[in-house]
């Protein structure tokens, strides 16, 4: 009797604050697939609340009772972060565990997102939740502290999902950067000796409602499978929008960048399927359907 009750509560329509949901990459699709699921999303911005005034976020709570929040708010500028370590910290370390010790007493279960870059890539096989993490630039060091921190609070109702090279509708990502430069130029040069997991936005999205609608606890890497070099992401966009331009691979030492990456940063979402039972389609098919529904 308990048992259908529990099953019940867990299916009943969720109301879920989406930080991040107004403007971000994976906070605009986060929406949508909630809404697709029939839940309520709130999306919130920075003009709905001052998010760093602990009163002003706790009355905000209050007024809106969320089942579940999302925070997809980042400081996702890798290289700038170099040179502002202090703001990155203050965004993804302090801000967020300001949002585990208000979502604590509230049992306010809190979905947080990291990143692939907690890695220092020096493993040969796609990287399990449990692997040991070792960042190498400032975003992973204040991505990985952000975690630690609600760790820490010891919160029950909190999933953590390490996401990697995110592409989608709704903003600016390295897919639409390379189509608009593919679409002025003959022949780009793009860094081949970096492999990741490229992951759709939608398909994340998704995917987190899945690992919600089992009350997924826990940290669970999210990707679309496969993996591939930013070159030969770059290779298959172009393909998928049929544009005249040669995409050259080249090294890291060609193309320098402020901060260091992992070299291989491919993420294992086997415990993700194990739980859910979805299995993550090809990021190939991911990018085909935003080149063609999206793009053109
Ligand atoms: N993008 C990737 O390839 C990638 C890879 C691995 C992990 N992740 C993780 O996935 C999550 C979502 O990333 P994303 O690419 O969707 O991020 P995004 O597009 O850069 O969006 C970040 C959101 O945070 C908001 N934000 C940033 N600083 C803020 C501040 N000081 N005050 C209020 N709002 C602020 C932005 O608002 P404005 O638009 O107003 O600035 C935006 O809505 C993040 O946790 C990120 O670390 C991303």
């Amino acid at each position: 009797m308990m048992e259908n009750k529990d099953h019940l509560a867990a299916r009943k329509p969720k109301n879920v604050m989406v930080l991040g949901g107004k403007t971000g990459l994976l906070g605009q699709s986060l929406c949508a697939s909630l809404e697709k699921a029939g839940w309520t999303a709130l999306p919130v911005g920075r003009d709905d609340v001052d998010l760093f005034d602990t009163d002003q976020m706790a009355a905000f709570l209050d007024r809106h009772e969320p089942d579940i929040i999302c925070n997809t708010i980042a400081y996702t500028q890798v290289d700038k972060a170099e040179d502002e370590p202090e703001e990155a910290m203050r965004i993804n370390k302090q801000f967020v565990a300001k949002l585990g010790r208000l979502a604590k007493p509230r049992h306010i279960w809190l979905v947080h997102y990291s990143t692939d870059f907690v890695f220092d890539g020096k493993s040969c096989e796609p990287y399990r939740p449990e692997d040991a993490v070792n960042p190498r630039s400032v975003y992973g060091k204040t991505k990985l502290a952000g975690e630690n921190a609600l760790r820490d609070l010891g919160l029950d109702q909190l999933s953590i999902i390490r996401t990697a090279w995110l592409f989608g509708p709704g903003r600016t990502n390295f897919v639409s950067k390379i189509l608009s430069l593919a679409a002025q130029r003959d022949c780009l040069n793009v860094v081949h000796d970096q492999t990741g997991s490229p992951t759709y936005t939608p398909d994340l999205a998704d995917h987190t409602v899945e690992l919600l609608k089992v009350n997924g606890q826990g940290v669970f890497h999210l990707v679309n499978s496969g993996c591939a070099s930013w070159c030969e992401l770059a290779s298959a966009a172009v393909q998928a929008m049929a544009l005249q331009c040669d995409v050259h691979p080249i090294s890291s030492d060609e193309y320098p960048q402020k901060a260091l990456r992992p070299c291989y940063s491919v993420l294992n979402t086997e415990s993700f399927t194990a739980l859910t039972g979805v299995k993550p389609r090809p990021w190939l098919h991911g990018l085909r359907e935003y080149v063609f529904c999206h793009i053109t």
